[in-house]
């Protein structure tokens, strides 16, 4: 499974880059809005010099023409841009014409197996259903990631499932068990993959233990000399 890290603080997509394991970043509106007064394009840009890994940025044009124009915009900003397409009518349209200038597309706001479907037939590279927000109107996020799984294989479609409004490490594992490509999640969630109690109940007990060890040869080199 790929991580994505999906925010656009470049210290959080610094920090979770060094750690090796992080294959991309997604942003959208909401997430550009809240690093306050920066030049979109070229934040996107020092993103993608951060990350060696596929990056989101998002366009906000409704209409075919508006999606085009800023998707070719986006897509000249640096190599690694996917351009994030949301799931309407002229949305689908635009799908279908990047696919066709080999520009790689990410259908963001993605809540049924029917708009995957759809998506995969447009011929998007990254599929996003948001887990969180469907479990948000009590239905289960998680169901619709196990079917867009199953329909996508059983067509062999080769859009790839981004498993994204992750809110915790259990949408992680069980977007995982269900065979979502990627899991992109927000840096705090991707640090709480690491937490268990155990692990640092087990390396305080070692610790402890190293040290008295060491006191222990200390005496024992005392008492022999
Ligand atoms: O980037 C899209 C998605 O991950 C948003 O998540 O938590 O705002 O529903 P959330």
């Amino acid at each position: 499974m790929k991580f994505f890290v999906d925010t656009a603080d470049l210290d959080e997509i610094r920090e979770a880059n060094d750690m090796g394991i992080l294959d991309g970043v997604t942003t959208n509106p909401s997430l550009v809005k809240d690093e306050g007064n920066i030049e979109f394009h070229e934040h996107v840009y020092t993103i993608c010099e951060i990350v060696d890994g596929d990056v989101s940025a998002e366009v906000t044009a409704t209409d075919f023409d508006g999606m085009m124009e800023e998707a070719h915009t986006l897509a000249q900003v640096h190599e690694n841009v996917v351009v994030k397409i949301p799931l309407i009518k002229d949305g689908i349209k635009a799908l279908r014409a990047l696919d066709e200038e080999e520009i790689p597309t990410n259908c963001t706001l993605c809540f049924s197996p029917n708009q995957a479907l759809m998506v995969a037939k447009a011929g998007a590279d990254y599929i996003s259903p948001f887990i969180g927000r469907i479990d948000d109107i009590a239905s289960d996020g998680m169901t619709v990631i196990e079917e867009i799984v199953q329909i996508y294989d059983n067509y062999d479609f080769d859009t790839e499932i981004l498993a994204a409004s992750v809110r915790h490490p259990t949408h992680v594992k069980r977007a995982a068990l269900a065979g979502a490509d990627v899991a992109t999640m927000p840096f705090d969630t991707l640090m709480n993959l690491l937490e268990h109690p155990l692990t640092d109940r087990g390396l305080e007990r070692f610790l402890a233990d190293w040290e008295a060890y060491k006191e222990a040869r200390k005496a024992e080199a005392g008492m022999s000399s």
